[in-house]
């Protein structure tokens, strides 16, 4: 098997729903790469991973180091990575850093947070062969604390506004959308009306695809915050305390190591 292209990515809208989940280790890839058709190494690793508040303390090096990881661990997927705050203010940094993003990673695109206002940076990035997925309605990046995150699509203006700035999104370029906490009816317009594919977290069922954070399909999240859009499958978090729990057990009992386990 090779690797999903962008192409082969977009020509699934309308024919299955695209499955997506972030990873940022190499173990975990290595485990999802075998059933979902795209990886986002997203900077929700500093919430995720690494016990940081929001992901404004997110660096280019961290993303390049998960990135690599999951990159290098997986063969099937497409892959995405986040630039991360702050690393796409203008023009000028935002090639040197998305660049350097894909030739240390060797990642297939980059995802980059918009509101419409750095439209003129997607649009230079894609004139110089980047592919990239464009992140719009709640953009975590411009928050300091999560639970201030609401919905968005809320009213007639709010709805026009959005709807607008997809349009524009996808007469830049941009190889597919990332649709966040967004209402029903609004994603569904935008996914009608968009030829790319639409990837959603909280934005319903009529996006084309679905994202979650692995941590949290798997119920092992550091930041103690569960939106409603949100599902584990499983709780793994108990399935670790009970392994450890044994451990400690079998150690102080002199259980483990066994013989089995020993070099004599
Ligand atoms: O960083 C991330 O994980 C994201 C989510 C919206 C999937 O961007």
């Amino acid at each position: 098997m090779t690797r999903l292209s962008i192409k082969a990515i977009i020509n699934k809208k309308n024919i299955r729903k695209l499955t997506c989940l972030t990873a940022y280790t190499s173990s975990i890839a290595k485990i999802i790469d075998k059933h979902v058709d795209i990886i986002l190494i997203g900077d929700s690793l500093g919430t995720a991973i690494y016990g940081m508040k929001n992901t404004q303390e997110v660096d280019l090096s961290m993303m390049m180091v998960h990135g690599k990881a999951v990159v290098s661990s997986t063969k099937n997927a497409f892959t995405m990575i986040d630039m991360p705050y702050q690393t796409y203010d203008n023009k000028k940094d935002a090639l040197i850093n998305a660049n350097k993003l894909i030739k240390f990673t060797k990642c297939q695109s980059v995802k980059l947070e918009t509101d419409g206002k750095n439209i003129d940076i997607i649009k230079h990035l894609i004139k110089n062969k980047i592919k990239v997925i464009s992140h719009i309605g709640i953009t975590p990046q411009k928050y300091k604390n999560f639970k201030k995150i609401r919905s968005v699509g809320n009213n007639p203006k709010d709805m026009g506004k959005i709807l607008k700035l997809a349009i524009d999104l996808e007469k830049a370029g941009s190889s597919m959308l990332l649709l966040e906490c967004m209402k029903e009816s609004l994603a569904r317009e935008i996914s009608n009306k968009l030829k790319i594919p639409t990837i959603g977290i909280g934005a319903s069922l009529t996006c084309d695809g679905q994202i979650l954070v692995i941590n949290d399909i798997l119920n092992t999240q550091s930041l103690d915050l569960k939106p409603k859009f949100v599902k584990s499958y499983v709780k793994l978090d108990d399935v670790i305390e009970k392994a450890v729990k044994k451990y400690c057990l079998e150690v102080v009992n002199k259980k483990f190591p066994k013989k089995h386990n020993t070099y004599r």
